[in-house]
């Protein structure tokens, strides 16, 4: 069993991840050795690159399967560089995004074969796979509007800008994971006050600081 714990945050547009990881962190560094949070796409120089490259709309023209590469390629560079290591050091990694992402957006949405992303998801983790995961569920106009606002004049991105059933379909492809995975994923209800999102939050991870490398 590794001495560090993966944990990653999913969800649809405006279910509040971002806040989350940031108060998750500041609770768990007063538990564990070290906090780690980053993102997806990106975490790294190069991933951040084709981050920028995917949401910006250039590789559209490459369809949902091409999407699904750059963003895979992302994520390789991501482990190799940030996650692996930190794991390795016995870090609590919290990560904003990861590969359920790719199997709603790309797969369930955007067509790609669920085969076909298995054996992309499976050589491009090679075994490093999250202990946890949690969805963050919010119906989709509440997530939206609060996009909206937080975005304000800046354009919404790629994905963003897409339509209410594209959004619906997400919200949906993420559920039917976690239904799948019960083990690894746990939904939380992102409709509550931030505080009692916090707290629900605690309570799945809680358990992952047993065995966790902890002060001294
Ligand atoms: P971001 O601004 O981080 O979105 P959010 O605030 O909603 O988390 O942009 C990431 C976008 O990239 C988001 O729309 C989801 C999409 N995405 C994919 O389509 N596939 C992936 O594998 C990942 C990691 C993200």
């Amino acid at each position: 069993m590794r001495e560090g714990r993966f944990i990653t945050f999913d969800g649809g547009v405006g279910v509040g991840k971002s806040t989350q990881i940031r108060l998750l962190a500041e609770r768990l560094r007063k538990h564990t050795r070290e906090v780690v949070t980053t993102r997806e796409p990106g975490g790294t120089p190069l991933a951040e690159k084709l981050r920028h490259v995917v949401l910006s709309g250039q590789a559209r023209n490459l369809g949902p399967l091409g999407e699904a590469l750059l963003f895979s390629a992302a994520r390789i560079d991501h482990l190799d560089r940030i996650i692996r290591p930190a794991l390795a050091r016995g870090a609590f990694v919290l990560c904003d995004r990861f590969s359920d992402s790719t199997r709603v957006y790309q797969g369930a949405k955007g067509g790609v074969e669920p085969a076909l992303l298995t054996t992309l998801e499976k050589v491009t983790l090679a075994g490093c796979a999250p202990d946890l995961t949690l969805i963050l569920d919010l119906p989709v106009e509440i997530g939206l509007a609060r996009a909206g606002a937080r975005r304000g004049e800046v354009a919404a991105d790629r994905f963003e800008g897409e339509a209410l059933t594209f959004h619906q379909g997400l919200r949906e492809g993420f559920l039917a994971i976690a239904a799948k995975e019960p083990k690894r994923c746990t939904v939380i209800d992102a409709a509550q006050s931030l505080e009692e999102v916090a707290a629900a939050i605690w309570q799945a991870v809680e358990p992952q600081l047993a065995g966790a490398k902890k002060w001294p």
